[in-house]
């Protein structure tokens, strides 16, 4: 397969048919001092999800990777994996379908009316720094795009299966823009958030390593984190915190 990537966005393209994990590329682009380099592939033979889990990227998806080296604190970097997944949504809807966001960062479409859901879009976000600055920060943003369902786990979706197939370069081209507009206004990414979250104002059990908690999500707070009021209280539950979120 052969897809063109003569972008025109504010990152340098590495396009590859076929590779092992756009993540592990960029990381080492990032370890040899790259910045704002977008790693593209068609497929994925090797493919990283959350908490070690693999994540199937068949030829026919977006993979991609994109290496950032902003001058923020650790405990902002969440925003870079927020705006990812606001960036999707925004152009997931202009191809027709109908996106939220489920905190942290998978992009879903609603099915029925039970707050049950199929995954559109993962992203794992990887980062390196000291403890008061960021080095550099990866998210890698996976969307189920011009796939069958039957090649996908049973959970998920398609941009193909919800809308029709979509022209894979200028999809990756306005995520670019989306995503750049957004990491140049910090400020802007919760409240964009917000506006296409599924999960505020649900009643939701949250598996963390640390026990699962059951509450009401009632507020994302400004560096990302969910805050959850249960029987016993407030609890606030940072992305990397968290194993499942279900709404109950
Ligand atoms: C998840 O929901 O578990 C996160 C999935 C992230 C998948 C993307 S595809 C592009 C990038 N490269 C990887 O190996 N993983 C991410």
């Amino acid at each position: 397969s052969t897809v063109e990537y003569g972008l025109e966005v504010p990152f340098s393209i590495e396009y590859h048919d076929s590779i092992g994990s756009t993540n592990e590329r960029a990381r080492e682009l990032a370890t040899d001092g790259a910045t704002d380099v977008a790693v593209l592939a068609d497929e994925q033979t090797g493919g990283h999800g959350r908490l070690e889990r693999p994540w199937s990227a068949p030829s026919g998806g977006i993979w991609v990777s994109i290496v950032c080296r902003p001058s923020i604190a650790p405990a902002r970097a969440p925003l870079y994996t927020l705006a990812g997944a606001v960036a999707t949504t925004r152009v997931a809807r202009e191809a027709g379908v109908d996106a939220h966001i489920k905190w942290p960062n998978d992009v879903v479409v609603p099915v029925g009316e039970a707050g049950d859901y199929r995954k559109l879009t993962g992203i794992l976000t990887e980062m390196e720094g000291e403890t008061d600055r960021v080095d550099w920060i990866i998210p890698g943003i996976g969307v189920n795009a011009n796939i069958d369902a039957d090649a996908l786990p049973p959970e998920a979706t398609s941009i193909r299966e919800e809308a029709g197939d979509v022209d894979r370069r200028r999809f990756v081209q306005r995520l670019l823009e989306a995503f750049d507009a957004l990491r140049t206004d910090l400020e802007a990414i919760v409240p964009a958030w917000r506006e296409h979250a599924l999960t505020l104002g649900q009643r939701v059990r949250v598996e963390r390593p640390a026990g699962e908690i059951v509450g009401d999500a009632v507020e994302v707070t400004p560096t990302g984190a969910l805050v959850v009021e249960t029987e016993d209280g407030r609890e606030t539950v940072s992305a990397g915190d968290c194993e499942h979120l279900r709404p109950v």
